[in-house]
């Protein structure tokens, strides 16, 4: 008891030392603690929110000075492609975590939430299943049996899972996937329960990429979650991938969008971020481009159930996009030689002032 309340004691005393000194410590020396939250996941945080970066087992984990950025710099991490089906899956009932724990303990040990990516996606799937003529009975147990086992492995670690990714057409009709041709719309609100019921704690997300703004793609997604929300399916939030180009226009209604999934009760996310666009770069378009950024990152500070932003990896170095766009890239935030572009400090001061 006595010990008690001297360690009681002493700790005001302590905390009043500490206190004064901050109080004394003159603005050269920082300016106290919020400027030294120095990266964009500190600085995220500070306004309770992650910002994270996706990333690849390979090559991006055999260079160090990725990995070192990668590491200091994010708060939040998901696997760009290692937790896809024809990764955990790859012959049916056997199953591989290898790639996706590598990502996995990189992001546990750099104190970095995780998101899970992605549950159900017509694409990267595993030959064994889309070369299979499949029933409804037969699909059903096969999915139900993949989410029961890679939820169940990440059990308790993982914040979010993107459940369902890309389930609609841009007018806002349902995708023709397998499991929408076999089972038909009721293969969402399936895989929400299943999903619940292997993790309890995990947030559950619908996923998908021009659904910035308001229109007929995003309109979906709002009468799906408001009818998943009236039949009790457990769904938390909606992923806004924001895939965005300079060639297409900021997308206006961006936070408007963001503020009504948030009015329904739902939480929501920016999952993939990058702005890509014609090259070659130059002066005016980094420019536009980091301003881009400033205002995504805005909105997203600006709807209170907004919970992080994510790009889809933080270099042009190992950028997606060439691949699916010829001719087009620099989209994001560092170049291709790790170095950081006007989009980084944009990003940067919206998060120190909050708005
Ligand atoms: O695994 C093979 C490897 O064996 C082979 O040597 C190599 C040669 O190209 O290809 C490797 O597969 C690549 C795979 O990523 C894994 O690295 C594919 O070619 C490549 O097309 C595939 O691209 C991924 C893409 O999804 C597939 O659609 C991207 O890395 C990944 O960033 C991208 O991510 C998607 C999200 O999941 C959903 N939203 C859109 C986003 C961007 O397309």
């Amino acid at each position: 008891m006595r010990h008690s309340r001297l360690g009681t004691r002493l700790a005001v005393v302590l905390t009043a030392v500490s206190l004064s000194m901050a109080i004394a410590a003159p603005a050269s020396a920082g300016g106290g603690d919020h400027h030294k939250k120095k990266t964009l996941g500190e600085l995220a945080e500070a306004r309770g929110r992650y910002f994270g970066s996706a990333t690849d087992n390979n090559p991006q984990f055999t260079n160090p000075d990725y990995l070192k950025i990668l590491g200091e710099e994010f708060n939040h991490n998901v696997a760009g492609n290692a937790l896809k089906w024809y990764a955990t899956e790859p012959q049916r009932g056997v199953f591989d975590f290898t790639l996706a724990d590598q990502i996995f303990d990189f992001a546990r040990k750099h104190r970095q939430s995780f998101r899970g990516h992605t549950l159900i996606w017509h694409n990267q799937l595993p030959e064994w299943l889309t070369t299979t003529t499949w029933t409804a009975d037969e699909l059903r147990a096969v999915l139900k049996n993949h989410i029961f086992k890679v939820v169940k492995q990440y059990k308790g670690r993982i914040l979010a899972w993107d459940v369902v990714n890309e389930a609609f057409n841009e007018d806002g009709t349902y995708r023709q996937t397998l499991f929408y041709n076999t089972l038909g719309p009721g293969y969402i609100a399936d895989a929400l329960r299943w999903a619940h019921q292997a993790d309890p704690k995990a947030k559950l997300y619908l996923n998908d990429y021009n659904i910035e703004g308001i229109g007929p793609k995003s309109d979906a997604y709002y009468n799906l979650m408001k009818q998943l929300k009236k039949d009790r399916v457990p769904v938390h939030g909606l992923g806004v991938q924001g895939h965005l180009a300079l060639q297409f226009g900021f997308p206006t209604t961006l936070r408007e969008n963001l503020q009504r999934f948030a009015d329904l009760g739902f939480d929501v996310a920016i999952t993939e971020l990058d702005i890509r666009m014609i090259l070659p770069a130059d002066d005016a378009k980094l420019a536009t481009q980091a301003q881009w950024y400033a205002d995504v990152t805005r909105a997203c500070l600006a709807v209170r159930r907004c919970v992080g932003i994510t790009v889809w990896d933080y270099t042009d170095k190992y950028s997606w996009i060439p691949q699916f766009f010829p001719g087009e890239g620099a989209a994001h935030p560092w170049d291709e030689n790790l170095l950081r572009k006007p989009a980084y400090d944009a990003i940067k001061a919206v998060l120190r002032a909050g708005h």
